[in-house]
């Protein structure tokens, strides 16, 4: 096959995670005769520095013209004023919501061998294995109106959490859809107790359930959520929530992994191309250094394979490389391996089999 992807290697250690990918899926096409074509376009604060804009209207429609869009990290302490009128999170953004990508999927998985590297004891992460779909271009991030004004009574700031019934529909039918592969078991979270918003996301969820009654669904509370993600996280199949909460909840459940270095994502509209993006930042502090893990990023092409490009097998190989570097012990620093990027991006491309 032949695709196109864009690449958005970002700000930080996003192009050395992102280059490292490329490498692997070059490896990837060769063997299984596929043809890639790479990309590049600014995002984040090196498009700030060059553009005076986080994502310009043409490195949009590039990745809105591509098949799949494979992004590094943006952002860091350079451009990290908050009060500056242009920041890099604005790119990111703005990239979600012009390609509609509403459903951004977290996949959390232990490995045995990692055990050690999560600050939990190993039992509490036997058998853990979920997904995060978090919805991702409404609620507290974009509702309107959003700003701030000088009152008599002093400087107001205000953000407006709001959803639509088809906004919540579509991203619990992808859960559900999601958890017929798996457990079929759907948690929704919410703040229903408290928030309007929430009561309807409830009262969604609850007629999508109707459509799958082989599947199992139970509401539960965003702050009981934070609190069993860690007393009880293997009791998890798929989470489906807000965007704000899936913010929150996704950086805890990184945790689990025992490196946020290892966690991949996609995120998916129900058109047009996937954008995959490794859950971690930029890494200032490590950047440059050519220690950073590119398994997070390898995963999230993965997903690309996957979601994307409908090459099941090709993903699966690139999942079991990477899980075999894992166990036997190729890693990079951030999971207690001696191995810079380019060793283990190499190691990954050995265990490559299709
Ligand atoms: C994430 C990040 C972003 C978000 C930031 C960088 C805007 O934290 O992808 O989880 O909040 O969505
Ligand atoms: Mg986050």
């Amino acid at each position: 096959m032949k695709a196109k992807i864009v690449l958005l290697p970002g700000d930080g250690i996003g192009p050395e995670v992102v280059y490292a990918t490329v490498s692997i899926l070059e490896a990837l096409a060769k063997a299984g005769n596929h043809t890639f074509e790479f990309d590049e376009q600014l995002i984040g604060g090196c498009s700030i520095d060059r553009y005076g804009t986080a994502l310009t209207q043409e490195a949009l429609a590039a990745c809105q013209a591509a098949d799949a869009v494979l992004l590094g990290a943006v952002g860091g302490p350079k451009w990290d004023d908050p009060s500056a009128r242009v920041r890099p999170e604005q790119g990111l953004l703005g990239l979600r919501k012009g390609l509609g990508v509403f459903a951004n999927l977290r996949p959390v998985k232990v490995y045995p061998r990692l055990v050690d590297a999560s600050p939990l004891r190993p039992e509490k992460l036997a058998g853990v294995d979920l997904v995060v779909v978090r919805e991702l271009t409404g609620g507290l991030y974009f509702g309107q109106p959003k700003g701030r004004e000088q009152r008599p009574e002093g400087e107001r700031a205000v953000d407006t959490l709001e959803y639509y019934d088809y906004e919540i529909r579509r991203i619990v039918e992808m859960a559900f859809t999601l958890a017929r592969g798996r457990r079929k078991k759907v948690t929704s979270v919410d703040k229903a107790n408290v928030l309007e918003s929430s009561r309807l996301w409830r009262q969604v969820a609850n007629e999508v359930h109707a459509g799958y009654p082989d599947v199992a669904l139970e509401h539960v509370l965003v702050d009981t959520a934070a609190m069993r993600l860690v007393s009880n996280p293997a009791g998890f199949d798929v989470m489906v929530t807000e965007n704000m909460f899936g913010d929150i909840l996704t950086d805890e459940a990184a945790v689990l992994a025992g490196s946020m270095g290892l966690l991949p994502s996609a995120s998916l509209g129900s058109q047009g191309p996937g954008l995959y993006e490794p859950i971690h930042g930029s890494a200032p502090d490590i950047a440059g250094k050519g220690i950073a893990n590119p398994m997070g990023t390898a995963l999230s092409a993965a997903l690309l394979l996957r979601y994307s490009l409908k090459l099941e097998k090709e993903a699966a190989a690139l999942e079991r490389a990477v899980e075999r570097s894992i166990e036997a012990g190729q890693l990079t620093g951030d999971v207690g391996g001696r191995l810079d990027t380019r060793q283990v991006t190499q190691a990954i491309i050995d265990h490559l089999s299709l």
